[in-house]
């Protein structure tokens, strides 16, 4: 027990049993232990009690005092006073209220000074005051200017005053002001009472560990100075990675992990790239003007005519692909339109379309652009993490498999998939990880359908994702609301948890 004592502990404590029965008060604990400030008393005197050495007992006492009118009171009587003397000084006939504004008083006193005498016995008898007892009246006024002459040299506890008279002051408006003070004494438990004052000298405290403390050997009977960990402190800052750039730095080095190269594209795409390759038709609505931002500069992006040519046919009557096709005519203008990246499969497609007889497992992590109105949860640029494995075995499971294993290392292991749609995957499916017990919707992924692959040039499945990073990051960051993550206080950034 004495191993949890700070050095003032153990000051406090040895002072108290050099007289074990002893209730001590501030001032006496201030003296035995030599300090000055009341402060190391109520610290140390709240540390010993949690030890249960030592407990503390508080008595109120109530301070009375004058008050404004107490202090005029104090210097020129009280108003009861002064009227009772003008009274014995006057004769029985005089004592009204003409002759009472003529010695002087004002009309403000007149009223509640007859009053103070009334409430004592007098009587006014046609226009006269008579007092039945004018010794009583006389000793009841005495003693009220006794009260007031001792409680005006200083203040008084209310045990030295009479209870009727503290009652009957507070009800006189600013005569007298009462306050409450808690007074503390200090006194030994049982078990303080047999600590060893022995073990109370002062142990040396090691604050910091230096390596000149480490070469010698001093430390090893030495104390440490414990850290309270949940002490209130100044958050450091400084320089940091963006909390996305961190977090794009972090999916980046999962995926190298798992054995993935990276791959990038342009924002800049055609509507062929961008859509015709991935057998989007042509009047889909997702490719319209609410959707997608089509530009004016580059209005036209020049493709190749031979892809021209095998989507023409893909789209119009499906090839050689065992599809039948869309059944309309393939526009090749629609297809050369310039417009921002909706997604970042146009990044794994054109790959494909690169390397189509070489094996590959690759990434990407990109800015995408949709006409989106912004709010909670939408941005028109946000960032999909892409990827694809294309090689001659790849399906559903192994598609599956690596979704499960990359969000597992993200810290996220509950991972489900469900049915959905894509106009160039088959089967389709959407991901959904658990999180504070609901399933989020995080992206699309499945297997190429022959309608994309055969005009890339490879006859293997490819199993391809998409992912939104946003969606990841206000995760990870416990943020809801998307736009929270672009916003540029620095403060707020700050306080982002370090990924
Ligand atoms: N491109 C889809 C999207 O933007 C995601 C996706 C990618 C779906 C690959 C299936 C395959 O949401």
């Amino acid at each position: 027990m004495t191993m949890d004592m700070s050095n003032n502990d153990r000051t406090m404590l040895k002072s108290m049993l050099t007289d074990p029965n002893r209730k001590w008060s501030i001032n006496d604990l201030l003296e035995s232990t030599g300090w000055d400030d009341q402060v190391h008393v109520a610290g140390s005197g709240q540390s010993l009690s949690e030890l249960g050495l030592v407990a503390i007992h508080e008595s109120k006492t109530r301070i009375v005092s004058l008050d404004s009118e107490g202090e005029k009171a104090a210097q020129n009587e009280l108003l009861e006073e002064r009227i009772w003397k003008w009274y014995l000084d006057s004769d029985g006939d005089k004592r009204n209220m003409e002759n009472l504004f003529d010695a002087g008083f004002q009309r403000n006193e007149a009223g509640p000074g007859i009053g103070l005498l009334k409430s004592m016995g007098v009587r006014l008898e046609s226009g006269n005051l008579v007092a039945p007892d004018e010794e009583l009246i006389s000793s009841i006024i005495s003693e009220r200017r006794d009260f007031i002459s001792k409680i005006s040299a200083s203040s008084v506890e209310d045990s030295e005053l009479s209870p009727q008279l503290i009652e009957h002051f507070s009800g006189r408006k600013d005569l007298i002001s009462i306050d409450v003070q808690v007074t503390r004494t200090w006194s030994l438990t049982e078990a303080g009472l047999s600590v060893d004052d022995e073990l109370l000298s002062h142990v040396e405290m090691i604050g910091e560990v230096t390596p000149e403390l480490l070469q010698g050997d001093s430390w090893m009977g030495a104390k440490f100075k414990p850290f309270d960990v949940n002490a209130p402190t100044v958050t450091p800052t400084g320089g940091r990675p963006h909390p996305m750039q961190a977090l794009i730095e972090r999916i980046r080095n999962v995926f190298l992990e798992m054995g993935f190269s990276e791959i990038e594209g342009n924002f800049v795409q055609s509507a062929g790239w961008n859509m015709d390759a991935l057998y989007i038709p042509q009047s889909h609505p997702a490719r319209t003007m609410q959707d997608t931002f089509y530009l004016s500069n580059p209005q036209k992006v020049e493709v190749q005519e031979e892809y021209l040519d095998l989507w023409s046919k893909v789209h119009e009557h499906g090839h050689d692909t065992g599809s039948r096709g869309w059944g309309r005519k393939f526009d090749r203008e629609e297809a050369q339109k310039g417009l921002l990246r909706t997604h970042t499969t146009v990044n794994t497609v054109r790959h494909i379309a690169e390397n189509p007889s070489k094996p590959s497992r690759v990434f990407g992590i990109g800015r995408v652009f949709r006409q989106e109105t912004i709010d909670r949860t939408h941005l028109p640029e946000f960032h999909q993490i892409e990827g694809i494995i294309h090689e001659e075995n790849a399906n559903l499971p192994m598609l599956i498999t690596t979704l499960k294993t990359f969000y597992s290392k993200m810290g996220y292991d509950d991972v489900r998939v469900r049915p959905a749609y894509f106009p160039y995957t088959e089967p389709s499916v959407e991901v959904d990880i658990l999180w504070r017990g609901e399933w989020l919707e995080l992206g699309g992924a499945g297997i190429f359908r022959p309608e994309v692959t055969e005009p890339l040039g490879t006859e293997w499945p490819v199993c391809a994702w998409g992912m939104g990073l946003e969606r990841l990051a206000m995760l990870i960051l416990g943020l809801d609301d998307i736009r929270q993550l672009y916003q540029p206080d620095l403060e707020k950034l700050g306080q982002m948890p370090i990924l």
